[in-house]
């Protein structure tokens, strides 16, 4: 029968010896010396040792021979001193004598172990998710995301902030993905979306008067998946009133403090900025990994007098040139090594990687042929002897991208990024438009960012490509953690902005007409933010994918394997829908 637990089993110290206790758990361990079992007991706060020996009774010793791992068990007994206390254990300093032993549940055998590390496949762990979940690290993980999401909410709430839900059912918001679509019985063919991100609400709550507002928001979104994208993730979105860029900045400061504080003890210190342009002219990204150098150095004067034709092909057609230096890597770089290097940047779009190594002030390799007097080269990206320097010759575009994940891959390589460190950065002025393939213009963040308001008159004009806006986004380790905005809140700019990317009146008022209606109505200038709350708690368990701190993630073709979803539904269920399919089912 199951009665009161006294303790929790993580509690356990000398000072509890002489208790008489009631635990429940799994039990983690069972082993059998001969007549003596020792049982390591589990929750959620910890282990501790039951021992069931001659000083527990028949009944009791003939029970302990039927358990099992990950049996879940209730144990009443006293807690008496270790004779050897075990140091690696918490509770190491005691143990339990079990006077009564209950099995409340037993298992199937395990597709894995639950101690420690395990090595099973991903797959096998997510369909399973329920064992997994009761493995050490992602208890840990769980924990940190509970201790970090407890300390957001507290600061911000110190802050003057109001904690507001949003809607889930409700109309497109355009974040650059894909919608997912949720079909209305009551409105045949008609459809809700599920939102990519409150946006829109959030600006609609300024208008509303509720300055300061958050949300730990759930955001869904159907694009290309990988280790740090999920199709439904967690932001903690804000957003404020009659504020500047800087003080949106600062209380985005003040949130990542208090995680990172919280959670690992860490000062993040002050945060540096650097412009979008600068950002990936030294690193190749918009997001910048600072925790290691091999900066990018431009070359396209030094090299301007070029006639090698993949640096005179690439500036005859506009192109930029390159570089970087792997300090010291000239001994151990095979040529093997520097053809899967030019394999990656391919991927990128580059024609190939002009790579070289430094000796005796000459270089050797294709860099050689960049310029006659290789001193020249060797001088301006700041190489030495034993050095390696990686070039290359494109499009801006393509260098940038494929030069940007080669720095990142050859530090991974050559393990430079040192470990447990946590280097932010702010990204800024970033050009609030990006050429999409068809040859229009497209928001680099979303169509509510604010241009600058110095850039205002080149709306519509042929320089739509210098209009720099009023973003910001927050990067750690290379990683975008968090996004933002001042806003536009005239009604006449937005209609402005979205008829430059192509959305005329009549679509405007369709598509967001709602929000036109609310800036029209008393709208205080404002602005906002989000972070990506999955992408923070990965960093700050140095975990490598967002599905490690997501108790139930989907995998990356969008698939929860522990309940099969999604699944084909019986067609009286479309019927009702008013929905027909074309696929095989
Ligand atoms: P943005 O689209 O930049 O901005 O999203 C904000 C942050 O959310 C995280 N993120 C994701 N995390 C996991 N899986 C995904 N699929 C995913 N997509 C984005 C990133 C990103 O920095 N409404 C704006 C915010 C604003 O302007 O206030 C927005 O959603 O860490």
């Amino acid at each position: 029968m199951l009665s009161p637990r006294t303790h929790t089993c993580g509690v356990f110290r000398a000072q509890h010896v002489g208790a008489d206790v009631v635990v429940q758990g799994w039990a983690q361990r069972v082993r059998d010396r001969g007549g003596v079992v020792f049982l390591v007991l589990r929750d959620r706060t910890g282990t501790v040792q039951v021992t069931i020996d001659e000083r527990s009774p028949e009944a009791v010793r003939e029970a302990a021979k039927r358990i099992a791992q990950e049996y879940v068990l209730q144990v009443k007994g006293s807690v008496v001193e270790r004779y050897k206390p075990n140091e690696e254990m918490q509770t190491g300093a005691v143990e339990i004598v079990a006077t009564d032993l209950e099995v409340l549940s037993s298992t199937r055998p395990l597709p894995f172990s639950i101690s420690g590390e395990t090595d099973a496949g991903e797959d096998t762990r997510l369909t399973y998710r329920y064992l997994d979940l009761r493995r050490p690290t992602l208890q840990h993980n769980l924990r940190l995301r509970h201790d970090a999401v407890l300390a957001v909410r507290n600061t911000l709430s110190e802050q003057g902030f109001l904690e507001v839900e949003t809607p889930i059912l409700t109309r497109a918001t355009p974040e650059g993905a894909r919608d997912y679509l949720v079909p209305s019985r009551v409105h045949p063919g008609q459809f809700y979306a599920l939102p990519q991100s409150p946006q829109l609400f959030k600006q609609i709550l300024m208008v509303a008067g509720y300055d300061r507002y958050f949300q730990i928001a759930r955001c869904f979104r159907d694009e290309d998946l990988r280790a740090d994208r999920q199709p439904e993730f967690t932001q903690i979105d804000l957003e404020m009133s009659f504020v500047t860029r800087d003080m949106v900045m600062a209380v985005a400061e003040s949130i990542a403090r208090a995680m990172w504080h919280t959670t690992r003890g860490v000062d993040i210190g002050d945060i540096p900025r650097m412009t979008w342009h600068e950002s990936m002219a030294r690193y190749g990204v918009d997001a910048p990994d600072l925790r290691f150098g091999m900066t990018h150095v431009e070359l396209t004067v030094t090299v301007a007098a070029s006639t090698f034709p993949p640096i005179a092909n690439a500036l005859s057609e506009g192109g930029i040139v390159k570089g970087f230096v792997v300090e010291g890597a000239a001994g151990d770089t095979s040529r093997k090594v520097f053809d899967a290097w030019t394999t990656f940047v391919r991927n990128y779009g580059m024609g190939g990687l002009l790579w070289g190594k430094v000796d005796g002030g000459d270089l050797t390799g294709p860099a050689k042929k960049v310029l006659d007097d290789a001193g020249t080269l060797i001088d301006a990206l700041g190489a030495s002897d034993g050095d390696v320097v990686l070039i290359g010759a494109g499009d801006a575009p393509s260098v940038h991208a494929g030069l940007g994940r080669l720095r990142v891959h050859v530090a991974k390589e050559r393990a430079l990024i040192p470990e447990g460190e946590f280097a932010f950065c702010w990204v800024v002025d970033f050009p609030m438009f990006e050429p999409a393939d068809d040859g229009a213009w497209t928001p680099m963040h979303h169509p509510f960012t604010a241009p600058r308001a110095e850039d205002l008159e080149l709306l519509g004009t042929d320089r739509m490509g210098d209009i720099l806006s009023d973003a910001y986004d927050l990067v750690c380790n290379g990683s975008e953690i968090g996004g933002g905005s001042i806003r536009i809140h005239r009604e006449d700019v937005q209609a402005r902005v979205l008829d430059a990317i192509g959305i005329d009146a009549d679509e405007a008022k369709a598509r967001f007409g709602f929000l036109l209606d609310a800036l029209a109505h008393g709208a205080p200038p404002h602005g906002g933010l989000a972070f990506g709350l999955d992408r923070c708690i990965a960093i700050l368990c140095g975990a490598d994918s967002i599905r490690d701190v997501i108790a139930f993630p989907k995998t990356t073709s969008a698939q929860c394997l522990m309940t099969d979803a999604p699944d084909v539904v019986p067609s009286a269920d479309l019927d009702v829908l008013h929905i027909a399919t074309t696929a095989e089912g």
